[in-house]
């Protein structure tokens, strides 16, 4: 039964849900308890039976098998979901998965690939997944405006863009979103991003805004996760600064118990508190989980407790490791 009462919010144009769906824990990654494709499905099955509209994928995820499992999902309901791709971190000229690529050339056989893939023939938002510096973004921009023309593509999204960037490509073709890690831990979209999406008029959207599931509370020591986990090489989740982190969780915790509310629904709660251009797309391969998500539409946070979470200790680490740092546009 479908009950479609989670609020909207434009992205440059394009309207989504609120609260959002990313799908890449779906194909590894994070590796805590098994998932099943079938569960992965009803996830978002079930996400969208609660209004949400906004699926979040990308062709590395997997690679490939992420978008394949997102399209079977789909399948027979397009007209409900916004569907939002990333293209750039496979190079189709041979360098395969993990190559930066961004020119017109890869461009026009990536969206073919996702096209196919994900069942459809046309890609609500397409993001550049990192930022190419072997290609002008001018170029990148141009041929994605023509993928706009042609409507392949509906609306253009950059993915951890620098102002400089973003500037420059919103100067080609209107870009609709800029997808960047923004969370109770990782605020620093905050002091030159957000003003300049705004000036521009482009919608934010946050990932990981549960912090690679660190704050909801569910991960309290290194040893629940497995030596293939993404998180174990991240610096955040790794010896004294693990350990440092968990006053933060403590932090989120108590707010949340003053709520009645999880971990979870407070560092989406506060995300939503930002503005009413930010959708977050917090990911999860399990139904129970979508429903405790989702559910963070309606809860408001006090002046106090807002005040309590913007004041919360700072993250012991870097957000990322040192090669995915240093494949971030600055
Ligand atoms: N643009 C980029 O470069 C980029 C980078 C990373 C992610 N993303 C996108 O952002 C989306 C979300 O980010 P993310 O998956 O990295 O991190 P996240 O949303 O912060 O956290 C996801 C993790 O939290 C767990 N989780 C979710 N809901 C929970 C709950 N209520 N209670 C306890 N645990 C919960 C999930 O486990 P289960 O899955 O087992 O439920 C998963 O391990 C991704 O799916 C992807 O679409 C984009």
């Amino acid at each position: 039964m479908s009950n479609n009462i989670m609020k909207r919010v434009s992205l440059g144009g394009l309207e989504v849900s609120r609260i959002g769906l990313g799908a890449m824990s779906m194909s590894g990654y994070y590796n805590i308890g098994a998932g099943s494709e079938a569960e992965s499905i009803r996830t978002i099955h079930r996400a969208l039976e609660l209004g949400v509209t906004h699926i979040d994928t990308a062709e590395i995820y997997g690679p490939f098998s992420n978008e394949e499992l997102v399209g079977k999902a789909i399948k027979g309901r397009r007209d409900q979901v916004v569907v939002a791709t990333k293209f750039g971190l496979v190079s189709h000229a041979g360098g395969g998965p993990g190559v930066i690529d961004s020119s017109a050339a890869n461009v026009r056989m990536a969206v073919e690939g996702s096209l196919k893939r994900l069942g459809t023939d046309y890609i609500d938002l397409y993001y550049q997944h990192r930022v190419d510096p072997n290609t002008p973004i001018e170029e990148t921009i141009g041929v994605l405006a023509d993928l706009v023309a042609e409507g392949k593509i509906r609306y253009i999204g950059l993915s951890e863009a620098g102002t400089g960037t973003i500037r420059r490509a919103h100067g080609v073709h209107p870009v609709a979103a800029l997808q960047t890690e923004y969370s109770l831990w990782s605020r620093d979209p905050e002091a030159e991003l957000l003003p300049l999406l705004r000036e521009l008029g482009i919608g934010f959207v946050p990932y990981s805004p549960l912090g690679h599931g660190f704050l909801t509370g569910e991960i309290t020591s290194p040893d629940q996760l497995s030596d293939d986990d993404w998180r174990k090489t991240n610096p955040r989740f790794t010896g004294d600064n693990f350990k440092y982190n968990l006053r933060i969780v403590e932090e989120v915790k108590a707010v949340a118990s003053q709520l009645n509310a999880t971990p979870a629904q407070i560092a989406l709660a506060w995300l939503l508190a930002q503005g009413d251009d930010i959708a977050p797309i917090p990911g999860t391969k399990r139904v129970a989980r979508v429903e405790e998500n989702t559910a963070a539409d309606s809860i408001q946070l006090s002046t106090v407790q807002l005040e309590r979470l913007n004041n919360l200790t700072s993250a012991a680490g870097e957000r990322h490791d040192e090669m995915n740092m240093s494949v971030i546009d600055r």
